[in-house]
């Protein structure tokens, strides 16, 4: 079938398996292209697919050898319905893995079930015997409690009070003002139910259980912090609560893994175009001026060349250069003074006028596309793709 993007507000309905794949070959060709990382050998990805995940996957598979087990919840495609872009490239990495010698098995399933736990165990029992680094990349809006099966909702929302300021429909070029109504009601601890700490230590709990983790083994989760602008609804607003939540449970999985001498850290990370970060208000405006700077000053990065700067001199490297909170900063370079007062400077600036000029409008926009496989350089979207691609591992 030949497939387009079909977009409803911050998601795109269809992807595309070619543009997928050429999104992911274009990740190992940059892991390659920075040679080896003496790094861990065997490797639990939980949120593979996609975003930070799938480049923490890249950058084990083929920046040291690594055998890697990718968990995520993706959807195959059906006859003449395409299937989700982490479907799609998870096909291709494990296709290019399995290419190169090295081993790779997906589960696609919730992350939160116990049911899905019990296959992880099994596969590591079964194939790897134990891992020596877990990464922990999971966003969703929605968790079902394994304990009650009770459905929490997480929301992003300010803390206390209104927030108002400016946006753009990254579509349209669009800038305008928003305001977001405060929590209410159990919103905050449903956010920290869905996004905090306690997933992360069930799964570091059933694999210590099991007697699969490596002496030595390291668990890394992912946070953000970001600028002043977008502060009250991002780190002081609910989703920042959660955040709060995983990096004081950082603390309490290295605690229960002393007896291995294991540690768990988090891992903040640059803004970047994914799924999770388009639906969040405020934040595309930033993210747009952001590109515009750091591309300006030689310094942008994409998911890959973040993940592949944390394992090659944060985690693999020597020196972890934590903050005062013990926190890995590989949002260093966007949290550069100059970096940040160039981007407020604009901020004040920023209409639907000037967006296109001032901000990298284009970049955002592209960058959303190429997440579900669209306006990927060098593929032919007039070509006929079959998109019944199916992962490897799952026949
Ligand atoms: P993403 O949406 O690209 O990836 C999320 C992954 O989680 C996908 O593989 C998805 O399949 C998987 N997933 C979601 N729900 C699942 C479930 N129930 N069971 C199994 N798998 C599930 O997200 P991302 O932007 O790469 O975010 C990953 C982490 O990085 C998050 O903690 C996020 O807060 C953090 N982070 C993101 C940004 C950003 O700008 N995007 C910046 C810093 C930190
Ligand atoms: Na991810």
């Amino acid at each position: 079938m030949i497939i387009e993007p079909r977009t409803r507000g911050f998601i795109c309905l269809t992807s595309h398996p070619t543009g997928c794949e050429q999104n992911v070959i274009n990740q190992i060709e940059y892991v390659k292209s920075k040679g080896k990382i003496e790094g861990a050998k065997k490797v639990l990805v939980l949120g593979a697919s996609t975003g930070f995940g799938l480049a923490s996957r890249i950058t084990s598979a083929f920046g040291s050898d690594a055998a890697t087990i990718g968990v995520f919840f993706d959807k195959p495609a059906t006859e003449g319905r395409p299937g989700s872009p982490g479907y799609y490239n998870t096909a291709a990495f494990e296709k290019h893995a399995h290419k190169a010698g090295l081993y790779a098995k997906s589960i696609n399933g919730d992350a939160f079930s116990n049911e899905i736990k019990e296959q992880v165990v099994n596969l590591i029992k079964e194939d790897l015997g134990q891992v020596d680094l877990v990464i922990y990349s999971l966003a969703s809006p929605v968790r079902k409690h394994p304990n009650t099966g009770k459905r929490f909702k997480s929301v992003l929302k300010p803390i206390g009070e209104v927030f108002t300021n400016k946006t753009v429909d990254f579509h349209t070029g669009n800038v305008s003002e928003i305001s977001i109504n405060p929590a209410e009601g159990d919103d905050i601890a449903n956010t920290v139910t869905v996004m905090g700490g306690e997933d992360w230590k069930m799964w570091m709990d059933a694999l210590q259980a099991e007697n699969l983790l490596s002496e030595g083994a390291t668990t890394v989760a992912y946070s953000y912090i970001g600028p002043e602008v977008t502060k009250p609804v991002y780190r002081n607003g609910t989703i920042g609560a959660a955040k709060d939540d995983l990096e004081k449970t950082a603390f309490e999985i290295t605690d229960d893994l002393k007896s291995i001498n294991g540690n768990a850290y988090v891992s903040v990370n640059k803004a970047l175009v994914t799924q999770a970060s388009s639906a969040i208000p405020v934040i595309p405006l930033y993210i747009s001026l952001l590109f515009k700077v750091m591309k300006e000053k030689g310094i942008h990065e994409g998911c890959i060349e973040q993940i592949e700067r944390l394992y090659s001199e944060r985690l693999f490297g020597g020196d972890l250069a934590l903050d005062d909170k013990g926190r890995i900063r590989i949002d260093d370079w966007e949290m550069r003074e100059d970096v940040q007062a160039e981007i407020a400077e604009l901020w004040k600036k920023a209409t639907t006028e000037n967006l296109s000029e001032l901000g990298d409008l284009e970049g955002y926009s592209n960058e959303f596309f190429n997440l579900f496989g669209f306006k990927v350089a060098g593929v032919d979207y007039d070509a006929d793709v079959n998109e019944m691609v199916s992962i490897p591992s799952e026949q």
